[in-house]
């Protein structure tokens, strides 16, 4: 039995710390201020007064800390975990003081910008005997958490085809832009991720084709309109369709289609009410972003999340699926660059031991032995 299993059911709310009040940060504040079985202890973030209104508008107990001070928060006893959404490179450095310090971390996607450092973060939580969650949050969606239970039940029979389209909206700021990490380890990441989780198999080959329509992300040398093709070892083919710019909102669609049929996960809209009438149908926008698109996710996200910190279930997403994830999208963007398909290994993915076995040096292929190469683990 892994050790975080040896935990036992928190008899009073759980006291949590969340750094990064900004877009993700508000949406995971909000449901920790919402959830019964836990408490927004400390908030964390650079901007104060930004907490400071939060505060106001939720009447929370939260104490306000300015980031350079978190240290308050690490040396804490009574914080149980942390909820890192703040940007992409801090992430490291705030999950690594919060896993010595004792804590559990809920980190939002990526958990760094580079393997290695991904690598280095879970060994941490691991010798800590911590939990190291990414916030993959589509996995945690009930329409996908639906189709990629009736995909394993055998539905559609042998997988031919999986589709996504993922069209971002609205435009992030170019200030995100610039430290998202770029569209492929800050957008394909959710697609690639969702792919393998749901076809339970690795591509051996991806091609990517991709364009840039806004001038303000060529100038990041990022594009905002990307192609991927995947090709796996049963014969499948993967495409996903991703874009920064949908003007009607944030569309999110996905279709598994085989050998018995199709399973196709729509957009859906706030009410999900059709009009029809003689001139045909009309329908409400569907979702504008994804704080309204993934509510429910972000939600069964954080109810993983305590459930972790009391042993009651174990980690949906582990240490091999965010780097697997990281690897293809790497692997998407150099075809990108070179125009080149990309063949794809996982070999030393699968054999080098856990970083801090090697004195503390990192290495992309701290993943568990035990895995079949071409195997991906099951929620
Ligand atoms: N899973 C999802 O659906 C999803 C959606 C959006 C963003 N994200 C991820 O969440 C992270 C944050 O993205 P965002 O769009 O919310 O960014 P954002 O810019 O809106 O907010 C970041 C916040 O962090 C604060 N901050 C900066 N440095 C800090 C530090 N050292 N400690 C504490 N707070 C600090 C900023 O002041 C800001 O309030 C990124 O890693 C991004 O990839 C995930």
């Amino acid at each position: 039995m892994p050790g975080h299993m040896n935990r036992t059911k928190a008899s009073k709310k759980i006291p949590l710390a969340l750094f990064g009040l900004g877009r993700a940060g508000n949406i995971h504040a909000g449901n920790i201020e919402k959830n019964p079985h836990c408490r927004l202890k400390y908030l964390v973030d650079e901007d104060v007064e930004r907490c400071h209104r939060f505060v106001e508008e939720f009447m929370s107990e939260a104490v306000v800390v300015k980031a350079s001070e978190a240290d308050v928060v690490y040396n804490d006893p009574e914080v149980q975990g942390i909820v890192v959404t703040s940007p992409t490179f801090t992430h490291p450095d705030i999950c690594l003081k919060a896993l010595k310090a004792g804590k559990d971390a809920l980190c939002e996607k990526p958990v760094a910008a580079d393997m290695k450092t991904t690598a280095l973060v879970y060994d941490e939580a691991e010798k800590q005997g911590r939990i190291l969650l990414c916030a993959f949050n589509r996995r945690f969606d009930p329409a996908l958490l639906n189709l990629e239970e009736r995909v394993k039940k055998g539905e559609v029979g042998q997988i031919h085809r999986f589709k996504t389209s993922s069209r971002d909206s609205p435009l992030p700021s170019i200030e995100y832009l610039r430290i998202s990490g770029g569209i492929f380890h800050d957008c394909a990441v959710h697609d690639i991720d969702e792919c393998l989780w749901i076809m339970k198999e690795l591509p051996t080959q991806v091609h990517t084709m991709a364009h840039c329509f806004t001038p303000a992300i060529a100038e990041l040398d990022d594009v905002d309109t990307v192609s991927i093709t995947m090709k796996f070892p049963s014969g499948a083919i993967a495409s996903l369709d991703l874009s920064r710019l949908s003007t009607y909102g944030y569309d999110q669609r996905t279709e598994v289609y085989g050998s018995k049929g199709m399973l196709l996960n729509h957009n859906t809209t706030p009410t999900g009410l059709h009009h029809s009438n003689g001139s045909g149908e009309t329908a409400q926008p569907i979702h504008h972003s994804f704080p309204q698109r993934y509510a429910a996710s972000y939600r069964g996200e954080l109810v993983h999340f305590l459930n972790l910190i009391q042993g009651l279930e174990e980690p949906r997403i582990v240490k091999k699926d965010t780097l697997l994830s990281s690897h293809i999208a790497e692997a998407c963007e150099e075809s990108h660059r070179t125009g080149q398909a990309v063949s794809l290994s996982y070999d030393h993915l699968l054999t080098s031991p856990p970083a801090h076995e090697k004195g503390g040096t990192t290495d992309v292929g701290s993943v568990p032995m035990e895995q079949d190469a071409n195997a991906v683990a099951t929620a």
